[in-house]
């Protein structure tokens, strides 16, 4: 059967499993080293779920850590700088609403910073088109598992290296 020449490709998505803390943030190194200002990794998931723990770990893996890094649940944004990039850790469970991300100075962040956002939904139609979608879930043994699906116009040569990495080896 063939495809229709004009067909859009579907959104590939890359699945880990991660056992442990370790290895969600080995999983959080790789991708921090690639990290860029005006990056966009929305962590889905529910309480608990690990997104703090991928934060964390992606904030230190960059030069210039480690420092502490405290769940910003009460703060909802705390800044960070590893060399020429900043990165905001963002938690928008106690949002009260899409527009709320505004007062925070979400825009500002999307300029300037890389951002690292838990309870993204909670931005509704305010949700960057253009990211990286992590949905960490439970797994039956303990663990974790994360799917990672690129979002938009997130740079294609991730989504190759998703697709090398991914522990179910399809993307
Ligand atoms: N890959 C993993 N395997 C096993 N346990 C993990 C893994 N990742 C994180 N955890 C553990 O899960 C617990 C909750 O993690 P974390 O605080 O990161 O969740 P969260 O998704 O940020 O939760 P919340 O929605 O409350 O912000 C921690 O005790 C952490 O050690
Ligand atoms: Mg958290």
């Amino acid at each position: 059967m063939t495809q229709a020449a004009n067909a859009l490709p579907a959104a590939e998505s890359a699945v880990f499993d991660l056992p442990d803390e370790a290895a969600t943030a080995a999983l959080a190194g790789r991708l921090a080293a690639q990290a860029q200002r005006g990056d966009v990794y929305a962590l889905f998931g529910d309480l608990g779920a690990g997104k703090t723990s991928f934060a964390r770990a992606f904030i230190n893996a960059l030069p210039g850590g480690p420092e502490d890094v405290p769940s910003p649940t009460f703060t909802l944004v705390q800044t960070y700088r590893r060399g020429a990039l900043e990165i905001w850790h963002v938690d928008l469970y106690r949002l009260g609403g899409p527009e709320e991300s505004l007062e925070l100075g979400m825009e500002e962040g999307y300029d300037q910073a890389a951002m690292l956002i838990e309870w993204p939904e909670r931005l509704g139609a305010l949700l960057p088109e253009t990211r990286l979608d992590l949905a960490f879930a439970y797994a039956t043994d303990g663990g974790r598992r994360a799917t990672l699906t690129p979002r938009g116009a997130w740079r294609a040569s991730s989504a190759d290296w998703l697709k090398d990495f991914a522990s179910d080896g399809k993307a």
